[in-house]
C-alpha cells in the first residue's frame, strides 16, 4: 500500500512544508502549522476545474463591453455602499463575522430584495431547509428563490452551471468540501480549493457569488490569508453580540473603496439600516458625570460621533490595572505617558479603563485628544460639559496635531446640536466661516491648553 503523504500547512499564510515547525517559516507566527493529508488527486481537481473555464479566451481590452448593467443593487443601501455601489457581476465576495452576528440574516434579506428581479440560488451547508424556512418566515422573506442544502462544492458548482442563476450565495465556505481531498471540511486546503473552484465558476459564468466565512478567535477569517487574496472583496461584520448594532466594513474591495462602513441594527425582523449612526452611538449618554466625552471620527467619507468613557480609580493593589475596549491598548498607554510627562497628570497607582460606547472601535488618531481628556476628567474628577466635542491627535511632545477633514467633523457636531468644539489649533483655519457662526470653535496646542479650555469654558 502506498504510504499516505501528509504535509503541514500554516493556517495564517498557507505556507506548506513536509515537516512540522513550531514557528511558521513563511510568516513567523507560532503554532499555526497544521497537519493535512496531501491530496493524492490534486491534479484531477485541477483538470476538472480547467474544464469549467475552458471557454475563456484572450480578448482585446478595448473590445470588452462594459455598457450593460454590471452591478446589482441589493436594495440595502448600507450594504451597497460598502460594496462600492452594488454586487459586481462575476465577483466573489467573502462576508466574514463572528458566529451569530447576522451573516445568514443579511443574505436572506438580500435574497428577498433581489428575488423579484433575479434568479437566486442559496446554497447552505450549515442549516437544514426547515431552519432556513423558519428564519425566512421570521424575517418576512417570502419571495421565490432556490435553496440547496449541500456540502459538496462540486455538486453545488454543477447546480450553478445547470441552473445559471443570476446570484449565488454559499453559506458557509467552511462547510464546503471537495471529496477528492481527504482533509476535513474547514481545513486550510479544503477552504482554499473550494474557494478556488467557486472563483473559477463565478468568473467563467459571470455569476456573482457571495460566500460566508467564519471568523476564528483572533478575528481573522478562518482559513489562510491566501483566501483573502483569492476573492474580490472581503467584508467583515463587527459589533458586540450583546448590543444590537452591527458594523459592516470592507477590508478589501477590488471594485470600490475600503473606507466605507455600513451600520445596522439587529431586530427580530432582521437587520435594519441605521441612517444616522451618530445619534445611535450617543443615545443614553450620562449627563454631568466625569470621565465621558464625545469625539468625531471619519469612516470613509462619513463623520461619526462616538462617546468615550474613562475611569481612573485608586487601585488597592501594588500594580495598577489598565484596560481598553474599542480603543488600542498600547495607544492608551502612550497617551497616559504623555499626560504624565507633559501634562503633569499622574496615573500611577490608579486602575485605568477606557471604553468606547456602543461596541464601536476608534482606530483613528483624531480620537486621541478625546480619550486623553476623558482620562484626565476622570482622574481629576471634573465633568466635560455635554455640549462639547473634542477632536485632535496627540503627539509625543504633548502637542495637539491637526486632523484631516475638520470641516466635515465640526459640521456633524453642529448638526447634532453640540455647542463647542475643541480642536487642534492648526485645524481652526480649516473650519468654514459659516460653521464658525453656528458653533464655538476653540483651537488648542497642548494637552494642558485643552484641559484649560474645558474647565474655563
Ligand atoms: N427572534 C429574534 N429576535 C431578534 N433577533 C434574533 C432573533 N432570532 C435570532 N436573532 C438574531 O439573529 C442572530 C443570528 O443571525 P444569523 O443566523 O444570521 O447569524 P450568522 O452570522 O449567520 O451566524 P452563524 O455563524 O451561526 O451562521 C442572533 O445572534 C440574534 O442576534
Ligand atoms: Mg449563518
Ligand atoms: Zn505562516
Amino acid at each position: 500500500m502506498a504510504k499516505i503523504k501528509s504535509s503541514y500547512i500554516c493556517s495564517e499564510c498557507g505556507y506548506e512544508s513536509v515537516k512540522w515547525y513550531g514557528k511558521c517559516p513563511g510568516c513567523g507566527e507560532w503554532n499555526t502549522m497544521n497537519e493535512e493529508i496531501a491530496a493524492p488527486a490534486a491534479k484531477q481537481v485541477e483538470a476538472r476545474v480547467k474544464v469549467a473555464s475552458a471557454h475563456s479566451r484572450p480578448i482585446a481590452l478595448n473590445s470588452i463591453d462594459t455598457t450593460d448593467e454590471v452591478r446589482y443593487k441589493t436594495g440595502i443601501s448600507e450594504l451597497d455602499n460598502v460594496l462600492g455601489g452594488g454586487i459586481v457581476k462575476g465577483s466573489l465576495v467573502l462576508i466574514g463575522g463572528d458566529p451569530g452576528i447576522g451573516k445568514s440574516t443579511i443574505l436572506l434579506q438580500v435574497c428577498q430584495n433581489l428575488a423579484d428581479k433575479l434568479s437566486i440560488l442559496y446554497v447552505s451547508g450549515e442549516e437544514s431547509r426547515r431552519q432556513i424556512k423558519l428564519r425566512a418566515n421570521r424575517l418576512g422573506v417570502n419571495n421565490e428563490f432556490l435553496i440547496l442544502t449541500e456540502t459538496d462544492v462540486e455538486i453545488a458548482a454543477e447546480h450553478i452551471k445547470s441552473e445559471k442563476p443570476d446570484l449565488v450565495i454559499i453559506d458557509s465556505i467552511q462547510t464546503m468540501n471537495l471529496t477528492q481531498l481527504s482533509s476535513s471540511p474547514g481545513s486550510v486546503t479544503q477552504v482554499r480549493e473550494c474557494t478556488n473552484l467557486l472563483m473559477r465558476t463565478a468568473k467563467s459564468l459571470e455569476i456573482p457569488i457571495l460566500v460566508v466565512g467564519h471568523v476564528n478567535k483572533d478575528g481573522a477569517i478562518a482559513g489562510p490569508k491566501v483566501l483573502e487574496h483569492i476573492v474580490d472583496a472581503v467584508l467583515y461584520f463587527e459589533g458586540d453580540r450583546q448590543l444590537s448594532y452591527r458594523i459592516l466594513r470592507a477590508v478589501k474591495n477590488r471594485f470600490g473603496s475600503t473606507n466605507e462602513i455600513g451600520v445596522f441594527e439587529m431586530t427580530d425582523k432582521g437587520l435594519s439600516e441605521v441612517v444616522n449612526p451618530s445619534l445611535v452611538f450617543l443615545s443614553g449618554r450620562p449627563k454631568g458625570v466625569s470621565g465621558t466625552c464625545v469625539t468625531c471620527i471619519m469612516e470613509g467619507s462619513r463623520p461619526i460621533l462616538a462617546e468615550v468613557q474613562a475611569l481612573a480609580a485608586n487601585s488597592g493593589y501594588g500594580t495598577a490595572r489598565r484596560m481598553a475596549t474599542g480603543f488600542d491598548y498600547n495607544r492608551m498607554n502612550l497617551l497616559i505617558a504623555v499626560l504624565e510627562k507633559k501634562g503633569g497628570y499622574y496615573f500611577a497607582g490608579a486602575d485605568t479603563y477606557v471604553n468606547v460606547v456602543g461596541g464601536f472601535k476608534l482606530d483613528e488618531r483624531a480620537a486621541d485628544l478625546c480619550v486623553a481628556m476623558a482620562l484626565v476628567s476622570s482622574l481629576k474628577d471634573f465633568t466635560i460639559p455635554d455640549d462639547v466635542i473634542i477632536i485632535g491627535e496627540v503627539g509625543l511632545a504633548g502637542e495637539i496635531r491637526s486632523v484631516s477633514q475638520i470641516n466635515k467633523r465640526v459640521n456633524e457636531a453642529a448638526r447634532l446640536g453640540f455647542k463647542r468644539c475643541i480642536i487642534p489649533y492648526y485645524s481652526v483655519k480649516g473650519v468654514s466661516s459659516e460653521l464658525l457662526s453656528q458653533i464655538e470653535v476653540i483651537g488648542v496646542r497642548s494637552v494642558r491648553q485643552a484641559v484649560k479650555a474645558i474647565i474655563e469654558g
